[in-house]
């Protein structure tokens, strides 16, 4: 904590130091069915928009069921950090039948005339969202903002996202010619670009039009392939100037003054996809999943179990849908093209879901992989690998050969949430106890992980 409190938030941090639970280590036995209902963190790029709008907008936002992972505390405190006020108005609580995760609800009174220059740089932990929103977030500001993360986030590309805030205006640092953290920031007197994706990426989408907001005129962006639409849903929500075109392919964003804003927050898709695949392999599961984001490319990796074979059922709104699965049996596919975008996160748990599938499974055009936490490419090949998995890394993807019995092992997340989680679900179908090392990144996205597990299991 600073000695001006800037670094403390009004809600707790969930689970153990992220960087000092690198070390952990979670043990885990082949598991019987897994049943009931279960609801699934906040949405993480939800939580990270919600955040950085409520801060612009004038007046006071509550923002329920926020995320309560580590990437998202450190958003939460980059706009604190900013002069953005944030109260907690509920703590995190048990609603109903069903424990809330997350942060229940908090304040954010915000306002682009309360906010000022942070005084100390931003350390957006092991986010690369964070890093890249707070980029075009900070741009649209006449300051001076440094932004860093863990080692992980060092490695992580930041020409795609400061390029064309340069063409903005915007004068970005960082080492490497600019190309990676940390990132200096100097923004201000921005003016609007038309602007082709050349990677399909709602992080740079997301920052080119948080930083259209004060840009004069207007901001064009076209994506190549579908993308999370979160950023431009949560503008229309705070009355932006904002509108969508070519069946959302094209978002155009003019300078807008933000209106204060009531969120709830859906559940996270990408979090659910752990426990859909392992309601899909683990034999005799039943379970629902409820409340969860299936909008605009997030429920890919729905369609590519289904294709597989899957027993799922989706009902209720896309803004939050309850999921329910059983156990069913698997064949492999192909996931490839314009897909690929919409679940990209997905991939290390899908890959799961191709071990157990009869026949093989290729990712294809993800490339984007290699630049994720980790290589995901190497990390998830590795971490099958370890439990006796035939796999191939590929310089685009990689390929699964799956319908052979996975053995106990050790499988090491490497710093990497999603290697981790997608670990965890391969050692419930494994034929004897496993280990996933490097546990604590968990707390980035899904602290409650292993205690929803002992619930499905209960
Ligand atoms: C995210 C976009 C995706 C995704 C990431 C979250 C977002 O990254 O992988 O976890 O919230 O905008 P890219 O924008 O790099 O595709």
């Amino acid at each position: 904590m600073t000695p001006d409190g800037e670094n403390e938030l009004p809600w707790p941090a969930s689970g153990s130091d992220h960087a000092g639970a690198r070390a952990d280590a979670v043990d885990l036995d082949p598991s019987g069915p897994l049943r009931g209902r279960l609801r699934v963190p906040g949405d993480k790029s939800v939580s990270h928009r919600a955040l950085l709008l409520a801060a612009l907008a004038e007046g006071a936002s509550t923002i329920r069921g926020l995320s309560d992972g580590d990437d998202v505390r450190r958003t939460a405190l980059a706009v604190q950090s900013h002069g953005a006020r944030l109260t907690l108005t509920e703590g995190p609580a048990k609603s109903g039948r069903l424990p809330l995760p997350g942060v229940a609800a908090v304040e954010v009174t915000g306002g682009r005339e309360n906010l000022h220059e942070a005084m100390q740089p931003i350390d957006v932990g092991n986010s690369g969202t964070g890093i890249r929103l707070l980029a075009g977030w900070a741009a649209s500001f006449p300051w001076l903002t440094v932004l860093h993360g863990d080692r992980y986030i060092a490695r992580r590309p930041m020409e795609r996202v400061a390029g064309p805030l340069r063409l903005m205006g915007a004068r970005i640092d960082g080492r490497d010619g600019g190309r990676y953290p940390p990132l200096v920031v100097r923004g201000g007197a921005l003016h609007g670009i038309e602007y082709r994706l050349p990677v399909a990426s709602a992080q740079v989408k997301g920052a080119l039009l948080l930083a259209a907001l004060s840009a004069s005129g207007p901001t064009v962006v076209h994506e190549p392939a579908p993308v999370r639409a979160h950023t431009e849903e949560l503008l229309m929500l705070c009355d932006a100037d904002v509108s969508v075109r070519d069946g959302g392919a094209t978002v155009e964003a003019r300078p807008s003054a933000l209106r204060a804003f009531d969120l709830e927050v859906p559940g996270d898709p990408s979090q659910a996809a752990f426990w859909v695949v392992a309601g899909c392999v683990v034999p005799g599961s039943d379970l629902t999943i409820e409340g969860v984001y299936v909008g605009r490319a997030r429920a890919a990796f729905i369609d590519v179990l289904v294709r597989m074979g899957a027993d799922i059922v989706v009902s209720g709104p896309t803004s939050g849908a309850d999921i329910r699965v059983r156990h069913a049996p698997l064949h492999g596919t192909v996931v490839e093209g314009d897909e690929v975008p919409g679940l990209i996160d997905e991939i290390p748990v899908l890959a799961v879901a191709a071990a157990a599938a009869n026949g093989t499974t290729e990712f294809r055009d993800a490339a984007e992989l290699a630049v994720k936490e980790t290589d995901r490419i190497a990390t998830t090949t590795a971490a099958l690998g370890a439990l006796g998995v035939g796999t191939e890394a590929r310089p685009d993807g990689l390929v699964v050969r799956g319908g052979g019995r996975l053995r106990g092992g050790v499988v090491r997340s490497q710093g990497d949430h999603r290697i981790a989680m997608a670990g965890a679900v391969a050692a419930l179908i494994a034929d004897g106890p496993s280990r996933v090392e490097g546990w604590g990144a968990v707390t980035t996205s899904y602290p409650a992980f292993m205690a929803d597990l002992g619930r499905l299991q209960a």
